[in-house]
């Protein structure tokens, strides 16, 4: 099996403050992977370590079987990346920045690029000053995906996009996967990377949790469910429910995590007065926690210990 991203050992520390730590990671050719973890895990730090536009402390990364900080050239006129940041190019046009990036590129086809921003409803003739975050994005997107790249490398390529728009993202990663083409994603949405991707990596606190394939994920399927009974019901009545993981119960309020599938739950409930009830999704930290405990991984330093020397 062809690996078109292997890091080994990748470590960055930004001075003393850690960014990832000991990351090894293997993405295959022609899959879709989600790189998924909370705010400040470490995904954008990864990302740009894999880009060359930053260095890493320690450890190895490989791209398209390059070692990423001696063949970035290589690497990035065979990549689209869109960044976590698209501060610059302020004063551009957008179709002045889909030329500027075509011209790095060889073989842009302009007919794909028009089709692209039809697609993504992106009005390439405005100043890249003016337009929303999301009208932004779009402009990353289509930067990416212009010269059909074998890897794309996209962070958080979903925010600021609304559903409609969201879904064409979809669409554009679906072709990209049937065509063969490696795509890389991180996102701090779970719901959104399960539809996605084949294999999604938790990452925590700059490290990696733990790789697995969406279609187990789907198996563990964790629901939040809040119901309002509209008298306390006695304690302890989930105790010996089937799917319930936690519940808390207070007065008649009772928050229950459930797994899979709610069947049991509901007879449970059917046999009080219920007032109300909510289900939703669990949130990322939700699911951290119930997966990897209530602390998580080991606990890992969110700093270095001071060696005293200089070290940046
Ligand atoms: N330029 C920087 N200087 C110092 N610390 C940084 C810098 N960039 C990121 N960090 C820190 O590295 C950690 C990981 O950040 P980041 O990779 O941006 O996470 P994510 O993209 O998952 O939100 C965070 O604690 C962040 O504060
Ligand atoms: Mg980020």
């Amino acid at each position: 099996m062809e690996k078109v991203i292997v890091t080994e050992g990748l470590t960055k520390y930004y001075g003393k403050a850690r960014g990832v730590v000991g990351l090894d990671l293997e993405v295959r050719k022609g899959e879709v992977f989600g790189f998924l973890g909370p705010n400040g895990a470490g995904k954008t730090t990864t990302l740009r370590l894999l880009l060359d536009l930053i260095r890493p402390s320690s450890g190895k990364a490989f791209v398209l079987g390059m070692d990423t900080t001696r063949h970035s050239v290589k690497i990035r006129a065979r990549t689209g990346y869109l960044p976590g940041e698209l501060s610059l190019y302020d004063r551009m046009t957008g179709e002045e920045f889909l030329r500027f990036f075509a011209r790095l590129r060889d073989g842009v086809d302009w007919g794909y690029m028009e089709a692209l921003c039809r697609r993504l409803e992106a009005d390439p003739s405005l100043r890249i000053s003016s337009l929303s975050r999301g009208n932004k994005q779009k402009l990353g997107l289509i930067q990416a995906f212009m010269h059909r790249p074998e890897l794309l490398i996209l962070d958080e390529p979903t925010s600021g996009l609304d559903p409609l728009m969201q879904q064409e993202f979809h669409r554009l990663v679906e072709e990209a996967r049937e065509e063969g083409r490696t795509v890389f994603i991180s996102s701090h949405n779970l719901p959104e990377v399960e539809k996605m991707c084949d294999r999604v990596a938790f990452i925590r606190a700059g490290r990696l949790v733990e790789v697995v394939e969406v279609a187990s994920l789907k198996e563990r399927s964790l629901h939040r469910v809040e119901v309002v009974f509209a008298a306390p019901p006695p304690p302890g009545i989930f105790q010996s429910t089937p799917g319930v993981l936690r519940a808390d119960q207070d007065g008649q309020t009772a928050r229950i995590l459930v797994q899979g599938s709610m069947d049991s739950l509901l007879k449970t409930l059917a046999l009080y007065p219920v007032h109300r009830l909510v289900s939703h999704e669990p949130s990322l930290e939700e699911v951290f926690m119930t997966y990897y405990g209530v602390n998580g991984p080991p606990d890992i330093p969110e700093t270095l210990p001071d060696r005293g020397g200089d070290r940046s």
